[in-house]
Formats: C-alpha cells, structure tokens, sequence
C-alpha cells in the first residue's frame, strides 16, 4: 500500500490538465520504445523466471562463500537497492553479496582479489551492452582469476546481456557460460525486475516473486504517480531544482541512490530536471538540516516513510523507537516547511518484497510520466556518451 501525504508541499499540488494526462496514459498504455517494463509479464516471462530460480537453487547447493555481482547503472543499482532494504544490518546471510565494476577503483579491485582468495565464489556479470568500460574491466580481471584458479570456472559465471549482440555475448557463446537476457525494450535503469536484478536478489534469499507480485500491483498506484510527477514538475518551474529522496533508515540508502539514477538519467535533458540527492535522516540533520532549514531556497524533499518496523522499547521515552523515528519525520517535515522548504511523504505500511516491489514500480511509473511532463524521451541518456567517446578515444593511445 503506497500512500502520499501532500500537506507539507500542497501548493504545489495542482492538477495539470487532463488532454495532457489522456495523452501520457495513452504513451504508457501502448507499445511505445523501451516501455515493455509497463508489463512485469513482459519484463520476465514465467520460463525466465523459472530459469533463474534453477540458476540459483544450483549455485546455492554448492554453498558458495561469495557472490559477485559486476555492473554498473542500472545494471546493479536496483538489485543493490533491493538487497540492502531487505537485509539485516549484522546478521549476513551466505553467500556473501559482493559489487563490482561501480567504479574504476584499482585499489577496490585489488584488495577484492584478494580477500577472495581460496574461497568458493560465483560472478554474474550484468551488462546490456556488454560494452562498459567498468564492468568490462571487473570481469576481465576477476574472469582471470577464476580461469587460473578454477578447472570449473565456466559454471561459476552467469552472464546478463542482450540476448543477441555484445562482446559479452560472445564470450560467453564462445567460453560456455550460462547466460539471462536483458530485455530488448527496456533500458538498464528500468530493468532491475527483469533478470538484470533477479538473480543477484535470488542468490540473496529475497522471495523475487512476492517482489514482483508487489511490482504486478503497482499499477494500482498510476494517479498517485501522476500526483507525484506534478508536484515535481510545478516544483521546477518555482525553481526548486534539487530533491532530497530521504529515508529515515540506513539500509534504505542505496534505495534513494538507484531512484536518484532512475530520476537523474530519464529526466535531466534539455537543461531541464531536478538534480536528485539521496539522503538520510536523521544523521544529514545534523549536516544538511542547517541548509534545508535556512539556506537557499532550492530544494525540496521526497520523503519514505515506512510505518512499521522491527521496534524496540526507548529507555527514558514513552514511545518506541520507531514510532519515536516516525514522530521526527512529521516534525522534521513541519520545521522544514516553516523554513520554506516543502516535503511530500511517500508512505508504505512496512519494507517487505511486496511493498518494495509495489513501490519500485511507482516510481518506474513517476520517472516516465515526469519526462512526458518535460516533454523529453525518459528512456534515453546522451549525456552519458560524451564522457565515453573522450575515454574510448585516449583507450585506443594507450
Ligand atoms: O540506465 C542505463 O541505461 C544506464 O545506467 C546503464 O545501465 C549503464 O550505463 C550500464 O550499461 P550496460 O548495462 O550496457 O553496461
């Protein structure tokens, strides 16, 4: 259950007009490109899914010490997203999740060969693509490694790619590796349901098909998403240019990171979109508070708040801890409003596969709808080449 609370951003709650709303509905109901994440059917077929259960029972019957996930963007963002909201902060499960090809870390990549030494590990490489430099360079050296180290390293290496083209593809044609296919029409940031996070969230001991069939029901939350998408778009034009995805629990951190991709890369075109900000209180109170309360008047706050939770009793307060936490949320938000910063509460009844999976799809749906708002194509990123073709260009001197 996804409910928002618009008291404390109100003014900017106003309807957009409804020939601009029938046409975007219309977008979202037909086959437009790179919109098949709209259809969870579409997004992973009973046979993949099923595919990936077998993957997962395999690898967890040989009761691997770690898992290496190797992508970047929205070829990990989300499976990390999912993961971290739903894991315990000490007690770990085996295997142990490990990311890489985020960065181009040499000092990451080195200790990680390392600390992997002896143990019995399984990679899954994540790469639409097939073709990023990071990724590219993760795989090659932890691949290296496993050759050298494993007489069975084919079966210890799942590959996700496209289904046909790639330089990852290929190699795994040519070396023998279990392949997932990324879905053709859908991009890397709207694809962690498909395959592209379903393994890795498997592996972890997530149930992927409660998640999904929270992500099925998401659909029930499209007017909420066009509020939402409003509200951010009225937002903008009284140049409030910055949104704090705030979350009042640690482990939800890497939650408002992949929505902070998810909004940042569909949306900011044509100098137009608001630079999204992953945030946590109530630690960036102590930080960050200072500015929302009493600096420049740039920003707004999108707040998840999760009602229930794991509690426990305080010692000196009447009240539990998380009902306590969840007492701070309204103040905060009334303090901030005071200051002229305004907040929309995104509240969901606890953090379980359901609701996350109901939730990830409402925010799927807000990105796509805001970018049909700002009338720029949501499912692409441009931008992101320049950086590339400057790297590719001085990779080829080296
Ligand atoms: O959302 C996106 O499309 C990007 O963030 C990509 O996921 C990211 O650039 C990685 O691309 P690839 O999966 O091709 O390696």
């Amino acid at each position: 259950m996804i409910k928002l609370n618009t008291n404390y951003i109100e003014k900017y709650n106003q309807n957009i007009d409804n020939a601009k709303i029938s046409n975007i509905k219309e977008k979202l109901s037909s086959s437009y490109p790179m919109t098949d994440w709209i259809n969870i059917d579409k997004t992973i077929s009973e046979e993949e899914l099923n595919n990936i259960l077998k993957i997962k029972e395999t690898i967890l019957n040989d009761n691997p010490d770690i898992f290496i996930v190797i992508g970047i963007g929205g070829s990990f963002l989300g499976a990390k997203a999912i993961i971290d909201c739903l894991s315990p902060y000490f007690k770990k499960n085996k295997p142990e999740i490990i990311f890489a090809g985020t960065t181009l870390s040499s000092k990451y990549l080195s200790e990680l060969l390392e600390y992997i030494k002896g143990k019995n590990i399984y990679v899954n490489v994540i790469s639409k693509s097939g073709n990023t430099l990071e990724p590219k360079i993760a795989f090659d050296l932890i691949e290296d490694y496993l050759k050298k180290n494993y007489s069975d390293y084919q079966k210890r290496i799942i590959v996700t790619t496209d289904k046909e083209i790639g330089s990852l593809k290929e190699k795994a044609n040519i070396e023998g590796y279990a392949t997932l296919d990324v879905p053709k029409n859908i991009g890397g940031r709207f694809s962690c349901l498909s395959a592209v996070g379903l393994l890795p969230v498997a592996i972890s001991g997530i149930d992927i098909k409660m998640l999904l069939n929270g992500a099925r029901n998401g659909i029930e939350y499209l007017d909420e998403a066009f509020t939402y998408a409003s509200i951010r778009y009225n937002i903008e034009k009284d140049n409030r240019v910055v949104e704090l995805i705030t979350t009042y629990e640690e482990n939800q951190e890497s939650f408002g990171k992949w929505v902070s991709q998810l909004f940042g890369e569909s949306q900011g075109k044509d100098k137009k979109g608001i630079l999204p900000i992953p945030n946590i209180f109530t630690s960036n109170l102590h930080s960050l508070g200072q500015y929302l309360q009493e600096g420049r008047k740039i920003a707004f706050e999108t707040v998840i708040k999760v009602n229930k939770s794991e509690d426990i009793k305080t010692i000196n307060y009447g009240s539990s801890l998380h009902n306590l936490n969840n007492m701070v949320v309204e103040k905060v938000c009334i303090a901030h409003e005071e200051g002229d910063t305004s907040s929309l509460i995104i509240e969901i009844d606890e953090m379980s596969e359901y609701t996350l999976g109901e939730l990830i799809y409402f925010f799927y749906l807000t990105a796509a709808i805001g970018g049909y708002l700002l009338e720029i194509n949501p499912f692409d990123q441009p931008g992101v080449e320049r950086y590339k073709e400057l790297v590719n260009r001085e990779l080829k001197n080296l």
